[in-house]
């Protein structure tokens, strides 16, 4: 059988543009009952250009409809990535207590001022919507934020600072961050800086976002910062990182044991596989509901330009429930699969105790389920010093691979043979490896699988990895493979999945 791009790779549960080029998720609010997405966007090619913000909405984070273009570049400049809030009160006075304003921040980015060689390309601008994100109209006196002479001057993130009673903003300047506050959204005031010399510093800082969370199971809060950078991710190019500590209003601390976190392991990072990048999180999700939903971009700036697709270029990581854990003395954030996704469970096969006694063991194939559209859960026990790998795989000799490798300590991914790899050099050059933050005998596992792309999360989402891959027909079997030691997989849970 010849398949069609869309059959072969139109995801079957992740956010896609209809046509054209897309990477970072931006603007994401929660308002009358929907989620909006907007993301970076260029509808008129499949490779990265003039950019516009794309528009989806949903009422349950996992079935997007499209809607028109949102936002356009103009004679300022591309629109590159931002924020949005709801303005309940109309601080900002672009709407009424009735209909309040939508606003969005964005940066400009001017291309005629990069094509003379000038360094203050980027400044931010406003606009709002009183239809609920469907029009937009500009700020006429934008920019609100010149630019200060740093030329990586982006990606504003906003978000109502219920503490402080103040509009805060999180922006990206070169090799660090730099926050503001406003009382209108229209005048912003210069807080303080954080970062230089803090974390990982392979590449440029981009994308971060900013807010408090309730360390999970306490009435004690936390402020996370998350912080996207490219390159220097810990397996190549773009990556998220992510610090905890303590914020008065004004200045960012970090938390004393996660300052000795990070003397240990340099950097924390919200996904260690190599697709998932410039992930923030949706603002004015209602009090009653309290989560923290996080999407991020399921590709990388290595070979971003050039994955096999045509109609489209990017997808979303299945949105997730962001939760500060405190293990010990060291706070982790964890992602979830948003729970919403239970609703579209069609089917389940459960296996309570397997002793997996052979080297290699069919865990499910083709026979029983679509491996397309599945969500898999499981505890593995009994672990020695071993390497115990879980394969999906056809018969044209395409797989992906991933699991534990106890001997050295690291969970990986290995999509070496998961296909189409003629597109890039990089993509698959080596395997991707999360380190252990510690040691264990028991493990719980959750996996993702569409049609391109692998989802893994370890011990309750302390530890994940997201990667995408192009196999040249369907995946048609799950199977695992141990080297010596036999172990027992408990509490297996394979859900079909269905939309
Ligand atoms: C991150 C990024 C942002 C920028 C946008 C441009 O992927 O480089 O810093 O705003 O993409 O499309």
């Amino acid at each position: 059988k010849v398949y069609t791009e869309e059959e072969l790779y139109r995801p079957n549960f992740h956010f896609a543009p209809k046509k054209g080029w897309m990477n970072d998720p931006n603007g994401m609010f929660y308002y009358n009952g929907y989620y909006h997405l907007f993301f970076q966007h260029y509808p008129d090619s499949n490779v990265w250009g003039p950019m516009h913000w794309g528009h989806a909405i949903s009422n349950d984070l996992i079935t997007w409809t499209e809607k028109p273009i949102a936002i356009y570049p103009d004679e300022k400049g591309y629109i590159f990535s931002g924020s949005a809030v709801v303005d309940l009160k109309n601080t900002s006075g672009f709407g009424s207590l009735q209909n309040p304003p939508i606003v969005a921040m964005f940066t400009y980015h001017d291309p005629v001022k990069e094509k003379a060689g000038k360094t203050d390309t980027q400044s931010q601008g406003i606009a709002y919507s009183l239809d609920e994100g469907l029009t937009w109209t500009k700020y006429e006196n934008n920019p609100v934020i010149k630019n200060i002479n740093i030329p990586d001057f982006r990606d504003p993130k906003m978000i109502w600072d219920n503490i402080h009673k103040q509009w805060l903003m999180v922006l990206a300047a070169g090799d660090k961050t730099i926050f503001y506050a406003s009382k209108n959204l229209k005048d912003w005031e210069l807080l303080s800086d954080f970062g230089k010399g803090i974390g990982a510093h392979g590449g440029v800082w981009e994308c971060p976002d900013f807010f408090p969370m309730l360390v999970d199971g306490s009435d004690e809060y936390k402020w996370v910062l998350l912080l996207s950078i490219n390159p220097g991710g810990p397996n190549g190019g773009s990556a998220t990182q992510y610090f905890v500590g303590d914020f008065d209003g004004k200045t960012f601390k970090l938390d004393e044991s996660f300052s000795q976190d990070l003397k240990q392991h340099k950097s924390l990072w919200i996904d260690y596989g190599r697709d998932n990048y410039a992930g923030v999180t949706w603002s004015n999700i209602s009090e009653t509901d309290g989560r923290k939903l996080f999407t991020g971009w399921m590709s990388n700036w290595q070979y971003a330009n050039k994955v096999p697709t045509e109609k489209w270029r990017g997808s979303m990581t299945l949105p997730r429930e962001l939760k500060l854990i405190k293990a010990g003395n060291h706070f982790r954030v964890s992602s979830q699969p948003v729970r919403e996704l239970q609703n579209y469970v069609s089917k389940t096969i459960k296996k309570e105790v397997l002793k997996i006694n052979e080297k290699k063991t069919v865990l499910i194939d083709k026979s029983l389920v679509d491996l397309s559209r599945l969500d898999i859960q499981f505890t593995m026990k009994n672990l020695k010093k071993d390497v115990y790998t879980f394969s999906l795989s056809n018969d044209s000799n395409n797989a992906i691979h991933f699991g534990i490798n106890k001997k050295e300590k690291y969970f990986f991914i290995d999509r070496k043979k998961s296909g189409d790899l003629s597109f890039s050099d990089v993509f698959a050059k080596q395997i991707s490896k999360a380190p252990f933050t510690e040691d264990f005998d028991k493990m719980d596992v959750r996996v993702l699988i569409d049609k391109t792309s692998i989802e893994v999360f370890y011990n309750n989402g302390q530890t994940v990895m997201t990667e995408i891959f192009f196999p040249e027909k369907p995946m048609e079997t799950f199977s695992v493979t141990k080297e010596n030691f036999n172990f027992t997989i408990e509490n297996l849970t394979i859900n079909q999945l269905n939309f």
